[in-house]
């Protein structure tokens, strides 16, 4: 697995890359930023085939057989989870991990783990997390792409497509972004087939998987 975390407020990160066994690996990157150990922490451990599910097995031997992912199937099978959030003092962050299904089949190390490709957070403009190709997402920098563009003065929704289609024009690299900027504005947008997402603001939660397909729920 590998995961990254980062605070917005003084740019503090911590990320670990290719680790195994462990529970929650945003956590693990969490107190690399705050210069901790895990075992020393007690961050628990648990066996490796409990967290390999049924569902990635198959993928995995889908890939297999089809002989490695290739760019457009990389999106629905990363096992990427990441959130973004600004809270009621103006401090940004966000926290981006991979199951690992991509890592395990070719021996890499991802996106995720890398500051300004699997997100970026800094209180003066935003915070996003991304998901998608990895390699695409390093070479275009996505994260912090998407918050150059917010720094330019687009809306949080232009920001995001500009880098997305930029990755794609480019790269033909697919993947999606939840971006959260300082003012509160907020997006959720991707190139790849779908993309499952869910946003909370004023306390009202809209979340959908498909364009066009959004569900609101007041939580009051
Ligand atoms: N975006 C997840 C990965 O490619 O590792």
């Amino acid at each position: 697995m590998d995961a990254s975390i980062m605070d917005g407020r003084d740019l503090s990160a911590g990320a670990v890359s290719a680790v195994r066994c462990i529970a929650n690996p945003t956590k693990l990157a969490r107190l690399v930023m705050e210069k901790k150990f895990a075992a020393d922490m007690g961050i628990p451990e648990i066996p490796v085939e409990k967290l390999i599910t049924e569902r990635s097995k198959k993928h995995l031997e889908k890939e297999k057989l089809e002989k490695g992912a290739h760019k457009a199937d990389c999106p629905k099978n990363s096992g990427t989870v990441g959130a973004v959030a600004l809270d009621c003092k103006g401090n940004l962050a966000y926290a981006t991990s991979t199951g690992g299904i991509v890592n395990k089949m070719v021996g890499r190390v991802g996106d995720s783990p890398c500051i300004g490709a699997g997100g970026y957070a800094d209180n003066n403009v935003g915070a996003v997390s991304t998901t998608g190709h990895g390699e695409s997402i390093l070479k275009v920098n996505l994260a912090r792409l998407a918050l150059f563009h917010v720094e330019q003065g687009k809306t949080v929704d232009a920001a995001a497509e500009l880098a997305l289609n930029y990755m794609k024009s480019k790269l033909k690299g697919l993947g999606g972004l939840i971006l959260v900027s300082k003012t509160g504005d907020w997006v959720a947008k991707w190139t790849s087939a779908t993309m499952p997402w869910a946003a909370v603001k004023n306390g009202k939660l809209q979340a959908g998987i498909d364009l066009c397909d959004t569900k609101t729920m007041d939580l009051h």
